[in-house]
């Protein structure tokens, strides 16, 4: 049995030497303000053992990694019919493309490129950005006891002021029929992407994912199994944009990466590893997070490929 709080140490060091090889986002002008060379990384088995390495305490807006849970809640809502006009295979391109809404009439490729995630925001409970995005809050309470999930308000007006390109992807599934209303569509979807966490509650919320919908050691099933295996199948063959394959070689588990430094990764039956390294590589992942989660993959022989 290795010293996992050792383990974790190396692979904090290693993430943290390559801080300073990446760059924060800047074209949402409040995330250029975070410090590139924070880095966290926790630990949480489904046992309830944790461990934690660096900054993680430190508050980041979910960004992307807020579609799975978006998708979590809609997939529990409305079923299959999520799937309406939205398919489920890999873009291959960058996160904000528009090229394929083009080629296929409005149908995003998956709900964790931005169209996809816009049109999954548009169908949670709720009548208006605020109540829905409470309501994903709410579900978010459920699946991690104990944590708050408030939202970044400087986040969501600076994206909201700047989200131009967001706004022409929901305008043009509108065009096309796929969502109804476009301007409550993009609100909703910056209301949820700045959605606080820190690494340690990260880590901690991803766990019913870890545990076929289930909170472990209690009987709250946050979604049901197949609806969990729909929302981590879809985090192992899209969760990272296009540096997905690299990833599936490198570390070898379903994850979800946002463009504030998050990562989740998520090892069925085993653990959650949430990272938070603001300093991004040049596909828009955490360069700190991508480093460690490659060595604790191969330190704790955790590929679901192997
Ligand atoms: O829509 C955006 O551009 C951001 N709110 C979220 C994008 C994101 O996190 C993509 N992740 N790598």
């Amino acid at each position: 049995m290795h010293d996992l709080q050792d383990l974790l140490h190396q692979a904090h060091a290693l993430g943290k030497a390559d801080t300073g090889k990446g760059a924060v986002a800047r074209y949402i002008p409040e995330l250029s303000k975070a410090d590139p060379s924070l880095f966290g990384l926790s630990v949480c088995y489904l046992d309830g053992r944790s461990w934690h390495a660096g900054d993680v305490d430190v508050p980041f807006t979910l960004q992307s990694v807020s579609k799975v849970f978006s998708f979590a809640l809609a997939l529990r809502e409305r079923g299959m019919t999520v799937f309406e006009r939205m398919s489920c295979e890999p873009s291959g391109d960058t996160f904000h493309s528009i090229v394929r809404l083009e080629e296929e009439k409005g149908a995003p490729r998956n709900p964790y490129i931005n169209a996809g995630a816009i049109k999954v925001s548009s169908s949670i409970p709720g009548n208006d950005p605020e109540k829905k995005v409470d309501a994903l809050r709410r579900f978010m309470g459920r699946a991690c006891p104990g944590w708050d999930f408030p939202v970044d308000e400087a986040v969501r007006l600076s994206e909201s002021r700047t989200g131009f390109r967001n706004r022409a992807l929901a305008n043009f599934m509108a065009h096309h029929g796929v969502i109804q209303d476009p301007a409550a569509a993009v609100e909703t979807y910056f209301r949820q992407c700045a959605v606080q966490v820190t690494a340690r509650s990260l880590a901690q919320l991803g766990l019913f994912l870890a545990n076929k919908g289930c909170v472990p050691g209690t009987d709250n099933q946050i979604v049901s199994v197949s609806a969990n295996r729909i929302v981590v199948s879809l985090m192992a063959t899209c969760g990272l944009y296009d540096e997905v394959g690299h990833f599936a070689m490198t570390t070898g588990v379903p994850a979800k990466s946002g463009v504030s430094g998050g990562i989740l990764a998520v090892v069925p039956g085993r653990m959650t590893i949430a990272a938070y390294g603001p300093a991004l590589g040049a596909k828009g992942n955490s360069i700190a997070g991508m480093r460690a989660l490659a060595f604790l993959s191969a330190a704790l022989e955790l590929s679901v490929y192997a």
